[in-house]
C-alpha cells in the first residue's frame, strides 16, 4: 500500500505511481510524451549539473524544460556544493515551476563522483545531509525528493541510514535504485535493501531496478512495501510497459492489445518527429541520424531487427525512415 506523503498527491492509500526513471540523454521531453501517453504517472527530467544552470548554459536550461501535459513533474539537479545545489534549487523552482524538485545521488559516471556528486555522496554522509538542509531551505514552497543507489559498494551500504536522515531533513519521497555504485549497471538490483528501506521510512519509497514487466512488478509491489515503481531501460524499447505494467497490477493483462511490427514502427516515427519538433530548431538540422540510439530499443523484437539497425544507419530524414519502414513492413507481411 502506497503512503500518504501531502505535498505529493500521487502517493496515498488506493495509489501506485509508475516513474518513468530518468535517463541522460533519453528521457527528454519527446520521450516523455511517448511516456505519458502510455501510463507513466510521475516523471523526472534526466540529472542536470547545478552550476552549468546557475552559469545561464543553454543547454542545462533546455534538460529542464517539459510541458504542462506531463505533469506531474520534478526537476532532477546534481552537485557536490551545498550553496551552488541550493541556488540552483532556487533558479529552477521560480524559472519551471515543477512539481517537485529532486536531488540525484545515484550517478556512477567517472566525471560525476570525481567531483563527490551522484553516487559519489554516498561516500561521504556528512557532506549530502549539508547539501539537502542546504537545498531544504532554499526551497521550502516545493517538495523535494531524492534518488539514490544503495552505497558505494558492497561493504559500505548506507541505504537504510541515509534515507533515515533524509527523511528527517524533511524529503517527502525516495527513490532506490537497488544497486551500489560499483556495480553501474551490472549484476541485480538487491530487492530486499529497498524493502528494508520502506520499511524503516514513514515517507513514500519508490523502488528501482529491472523491472522489465507487469509479472516482476508485481513480484516487487507485493514482495517489499514499496509506495510506487520507477522504470527505466525497459522503457526505451517498450514505452508500452506502463500500461502492461498497470493491467498486470489490475488482474486485466490478459485484455491488452498484442505490440506488433506496425506499432513498434509507429511508435518510432512518432518519437523520431517528436525529437525532430523538440530538438531540429536548436541543432538547426532535420537530420534523423543522430537519434538512431534512441530509435535501436525500439526495433528489438522486429523480424530481421540486426539487418534494420544497419539500414537505419542510411537514413538521414523521415522521409527515409518511413521509406524504410514501408519496406519493411511489406517484406515482413508477405
Ligand atoms: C543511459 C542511462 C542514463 C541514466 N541517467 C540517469 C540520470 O540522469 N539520473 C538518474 O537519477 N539516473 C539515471 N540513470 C539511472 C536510471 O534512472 C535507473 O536508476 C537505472 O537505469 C535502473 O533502473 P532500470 O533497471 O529500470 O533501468 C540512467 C540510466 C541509464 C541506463
Amino acid at each position: 500500500m502506497s503512503k500518504h506523503a501531502p505535498r505529493l498527491p500521487w502517493f496515498g492509500p488506493g495509489k501506485f505511481p509508475l516513474y518513468l526513471a530518468p535517463m541522460a540523454r533519453h528521457t527528454d521531453v519527446a520521450f516523455r510524451q511517448l511516456c505519458k501517453e502510455q501510463g507513466a504517472d510521475v516523471m523526472v527530467t534526466e540529472f542536470v549539473q547545478s552550476e552549468a544552470l546557475i552559469r545561464d548554459n543553454a543547454k542545462a536550461w533546455e534538460m529542464v524544460d517539459f510541458t504542462e501535459t506531463q505533469r506531474p513533474m520534478g526537476v532532477q539537479i546534481f552537485g557536490a556544493t551545498p550553496a551552488s545545489m541550493a541556488k540552483a534549487a532556487r533558479l529552477v523552482c521560480d524559472r519551471m515551476k515543477p512539481d517537485f524538485l529532486d536531488l540525484n545521488f545515484g550517478c556512477p559516471a567517472h566525471k560525476v563522483i570525481e567531483q563527490n556528486a551522484g553516487s559519489g555522496l554516498l561516500r561521504c554522509p556528512p557532506l549530502l545531509y549539508d547539501l539537502v538542509k542546504a537545498v531544504k531551505d532554499s526551497i521550502p514552497d516545493v517538495p523535494l525528493t531524492a534518488k539514490m543507489r544503495i552505497g558505494w559498494d558492497y561493504s559500505t551500504i548506507v541505504a537504510v541510514e541515509v534515507a533515515g536522515r533524509l527523511e528527517e531533513l524533511g524529503v517527502e519521497a525516495i527513490a532506490v535504485h537497488g544497486r551500489t555504485k560499483e556495480q553501474g549497471y551490472s549484476g541485480a538490483a538487491h530487492w530486499g535493501w529497498i524493502a528494508q528501506v520502506a520499511a524503516a521510512v514513514k515517507i513514500p519509497v519508490i523502488g528501482n531496478g529491472d523491472i522489465k514487466d507487469g509479472v516482476s512488478a508485481l513480484l516487487r509491489q507485493s514482495e517489499t512495501g514499496v509506495s510506487g515503481l520507477m522504470i527505466g531501460r525497459a522503457a526505451l524499447g517498450n514505452p508500452w510497459i506502463f500500461r502492461q505494467i498497470k493491467a498486470a497490477l489490475a488482474g486485466s493483462a490478459d485484455e491488452l492489445p498484442v505490440i506488433g511490427t506496425t506499432q513498434r514502427w509507429d511508435c518510432m516515427l512518432r518519437l523520431a518527429e517528436l525529437t525532430i519538433d523538440v530538438h531540429a530548431s536548436r541543432l538547426g538540422s532535420r537530420d534523423v541520424r543522430w537519434m538512431l540510439d534512441r530509435l535501436h530499443p525500439l526495433t528489438h523484437g522486429l523480424p530481421g531487427s540486426r539487418k534494420l539497425r544497419d539500414q537505419l544507419r542510411h537514413c538521414l530524414t523521415l522521409d527515409d525512415l518511413r521509406r524504410l519502414r514501408d519496406a519493411h513492413l511489406s517484406a515482413s507481411i508477405a
